[in-house]
């Protein structure tokens, strides 16, 4: 049954070695850049490698500005803040997400509300969310939205593109304008796929990305912040620098502030990467192709494809599986052969750090969570 399976994939990543389910590819100028940043001394958090990967960042994505972090995180972090998050606020994001996009919110002191994915998409739904809002909210005499339960203010929302699949971004922008929230968007696993021909990232007020060693392009560790607004990118570009202001020989700092800049080391790695990232969405797509029609010949498991409208990075490729059977055999038999499959994320509202937040209808996500598998999705 799953023989097919086993041969496609051993035949992408040639042989008899286990296969993992993404691992970094370096074909460029990564050590070229690395043994300079050496040589000039410059490995912390100045140097021109920073700056470099920040341009040529802004410039693939077609958007104003980006602020380089030392992860995903703390981009999420730095960016809620930026967004006006304050403790005791509430801020709604998708219920099937890593947890770093909750586990930021509550850095905030703010806390999160779960809604549901929509199953084509797997990301934050816009039917939900507006019939979460329609029901939920009502707007204060100072003109922001609040939750009728808690009582508290709904200040942001942030939709997750799962995978690097695009989700319904255009309409999520406009529900939430209706709602004065202001949308970040978790662009972390979907560099350079896009929606209606926008990158995603670029589309809402903010958007974050990761550059983890599992992600499509890495700086070992990093992230960025991006944004088309000035005022919002020098804010976040001086938090995330420990609020530090250059005065004549002397320097100060002005609020508390974050040392969250990506060093000049990674950055250096982090350049090198991106010079290649067309390349890599290129491989990856094809890749998928190849999944996808492998899959079209099966029955009970069903290959997660982008949306009309959208181009995905194709990160990591999912298969939804018929059920939860289906995907223990699905499971068993891959990581048996040594190929690395893995269910997703289980659903953040059931983890006891989060099983105390507001939900929505969860009825997509409630189903998908025992029926989706990502597999093996490494540029070769
Ligand atoms: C959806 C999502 N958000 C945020 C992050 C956090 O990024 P990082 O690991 O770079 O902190 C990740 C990945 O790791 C992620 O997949």
């Amino acid at each position: 049954m799953f023989d097919k399976i086993i041969e496609l994939i051993k035949q992408e990543y040639s042989g008899d070695q286990s296969v993992n389910l993404h691992q970094p590819h370096f074909g460029g100028n990564e050590k070229k850049y690395l043994l300079d940043t050496i040589d000039s001394g410059f490995v912390s958090s100045v140097g021109e490698y920073v700056n470099l990967f920040e341009d040529l960042l802004a410039k693939k994505l077609n958007v104003k500005h980006a602020i380089a972090t030392v992860n995903g995180t703390a981009a999420l972090h730095v960016s809620y803040l930026v967004a006006g998050v304050e403790p005791g606020d509430e801020v709604i994001t998708q219920a099937m997400t890593f947890v770093a996009t909750a586990n930021s919110i509550k850095y905030c002191g703010a806390e999160p509300i779960f809604l549901d994915i929509c199953r084509e998409s797997l990301s934050l739904c816009p039917l939900k969310l507006e019939s979460f809002l329609k029901n939920n909210t009502y707007t204060g005499s100072d003109g922001y939205c609040y939750n009728k339960v808690s009582q508290r203010r709904i200040k942001a929302c942030v939709p997750m593109h799962t995978f690097g699949l695009p989700g319904h971004i255009d309409e999520i922008v406009e529900i939430c304008a209706k709602y004065n929230l202001i949308v970040v968007e978790d662009a972390a696993e979907s560099l350079m796929s896009q929606y209606k021909g926008h990158y995603t990232g670029t589309i809402a007020k903010l958007g974050v990305f990761s550059f983890n060693g599992n992600k499509i392009i890495t700086t070992g560790g990093g992230g960025a912040i991006v944004t088309n607004c000035d005022k919002i990118a020098k804010l976040a570009k001086h938090l995330t620098t420990t609020a530090k202001i250059n005065s004549g020989y002397e320097s100060f700092h002005d609020e508390i502030g974050y040392n969250y800049r990506l060093p000049n080391l990674n950055a250096a790695l982090g350049l090198a990467q991106l010079e290649q990232i067309d390349l890599f969405v290129e491989k990856k797509r094809s890749l998928a192709t190849r999944y996808k029609k492998l899959f079209e010949t099966m029955d009970a498991y069903n290959f997660v494809s982008e949306m009309d409208n959208t181009e995905s990075n194709y990160w990591l490729n999912a298969v939804i599986c018929r059920d939860f059977d289906s995907r223990q055999e699905f499971l068993r038999s891959l990581n048996q052969n040594k190929i690395l499959v893995r269910p997703v994320w289980k659903l953040l509202n059931s983890l006891e750090i989060y099983k105390h937040c507001q939900t929505g209808d969860l009825s997509n996500a409630e189903d998908l969570q025992n029926r989706i598998v990502n597999i093996p999705s490494s540029v070769v």
